[in-house]
């Protein structure tokens, strides 16, 4: 064999050997069929709610969250950091059950949203544009469709400073730079504009980002801070701190949740172990935390001051359910199967009394007991479009596995 068969040989063979590796590990794993057909079930429902949410939704703008207590609504404008989930769930739903109202909704609101392509106030544009420009590209593109991802994508890229390293989330003054951990959930936008350019400056950027985030934003714990404070002088950081968890100490449960989605999409996208190794310590910090509850659905904060008598978050929950499906597909097969059981008991609670709606309540929402800032008072122990997302999104991962 010359030198460059072997060559060509070798890689073949260990492209082999990593994918029955990953194949191995999911294999080990018996999917619930139970389950499977439950979420077929939910799917068929959720159509029903995500009717109901746009029969009551008034022209131009997007679903925030409802009340229990007082029955009402709060809706948002495009430029909320939220407005990309609701047309990302009527895109999933209606891949799953084809019904074709959910598309045309998801089409009026594509309509309404695609301003926000030129919005350099906000990092949160991978949320609002990939959740739904994304999924709209991947079932069925229309001319128009590249240019406002990419678009999107130079819009976050002018967010990026190279002293510090990171993309800016929040606004700020002075020689402050906020950096929250949130924001890895903003790379996926940056990894497909290079796809689809070939412009290799947003890959850069998203590698240079998870690389800063994780050198500073993890504790040896590798639980994470909600907040940095960079210095645009020195690229230092000033400050590690929290805005929506319990204390800048404590470990708030969302924040662990778009850490673990977030490296895992950095391996997916890189194929670097560092990143594999990030997401399974995070895993591990979730999976084996003592607060963590039998169901699997975590308090607001790991840490928060009260626990067991202190709300839950569904919407943590959901997005750690759908990590760990995908991380599943990476690991090894022993971690592989601790996470798809770990994935499933939260599934399977989701869809029980406690969290899922009846159908024709909860406004129209999927999930009830989402805690968006509890801090600030707001969003507290109510449906939020992300946990409904995350939750169908994981649903949809979940019945993949045989
Ligand atoms: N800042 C986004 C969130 O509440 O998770």
């Amino acid at each position: 064999m010359n030198y460059f068969r072997c060559k060509a040989f070798c890689i073949v063979l260990i492209l082999f050997c990593l994918a029955s590796a990953s194949l191995q590990g999911q294999k080990n794993y018996k999917a619930d069929k139970k389950l499977q057909q439950e979420f077929k079930d939910n799917f068929v429902k959720a159509v029903s709610q995500y009717k109901l949410l746009g029969a009551n939704r008034p022209a131009g703008k997007f679903p925030k969250t409802w009340f229990p207590a007082t029955g009402k609504y709060e809706w948002s404008n495009s430029g909320w950091w939220c407005s990309g989930f609701y047309p990302g769930s009527l895109l999933y739903l209606y891949e799953q059950t084809g019904d074709t109202a959910l598309y045309k909704e998801a089409m009026i609101m594509l309509a309404e949203l695609e301003k926000e392509k030129n919005n350099t106030g906000t990092h949160d544009l991978g949320f609002m544009m990939y959740c739904s420009f994304g999924n709209a590209n991947r079932m069925a593109p229309l001319p128009g469709y590249n240019d406002i991802l990419l678009t999107s994508a130079r819009s976050l890229a002018t967010r990026f400073n190279a002293k510090t390293g990171c993309i800016r989330s929040w606004d700020s003054k002075g020689s402050d730079f906020l950096v929250i951990i949130d924001n890895m959930m903003n790379l996926e936008l940056l990894f497909w504009a290079t796809r689809f350019s070939g412009d290799s400056s947003f890959y850069k950027l998203a590698i240079t980002h998870a690389n800063t985030t994780m050198k500073n934003h993890f504790r040896p714990d590798h639980s994470s801070y909600h907040v940095l404070n960079y210095d645009t002088a020195t690229g230092m950081v000033k400050q590690k701190r929290t805005a929506q968890g319990a204390a800048d100490e404590s470990a708030w449960a969302r924040g662990q949740a778009w850490g673990l989605y977030g490296f895992t999409v950095m391996y997916r996208e890189t194929k670097d172990r560092k990143y594999l190794e990030q997401a399974n310590h995070i895993a591990n910090f979730i999976l084996r935390h003592p607060s963590l509850p039998a169901d699997k659905i975590p308090f607001w904060d790991f840490n928060a001051p009260g626990i067991p008598a202190v709300l839950r978050d569904a919407s943590a929950a959901a997005i750690t359910a759908s990590a760990l499906i995908e991380l599943s597909e990476y690991t090894d097969p022993k971690k592989a199967v601790s996470y798809l059981k770990a994935a499933a008991v939260i599934l399977k609670t989701l869809s029980g009394n406690s969290y899922k709606a009846n159908p024709g309540t909860n406004g129209g929402f999927l999930l009830q007991h989402g805690v968006g800032h509890l801090p600030a008072g707001t969003e507290v122990d109510v449906p939020l479009t992300y946990a409904d997302y995350y939750f169908i999104e994981a649903m949809i991962r979940y019945n993949k596995l045989r």
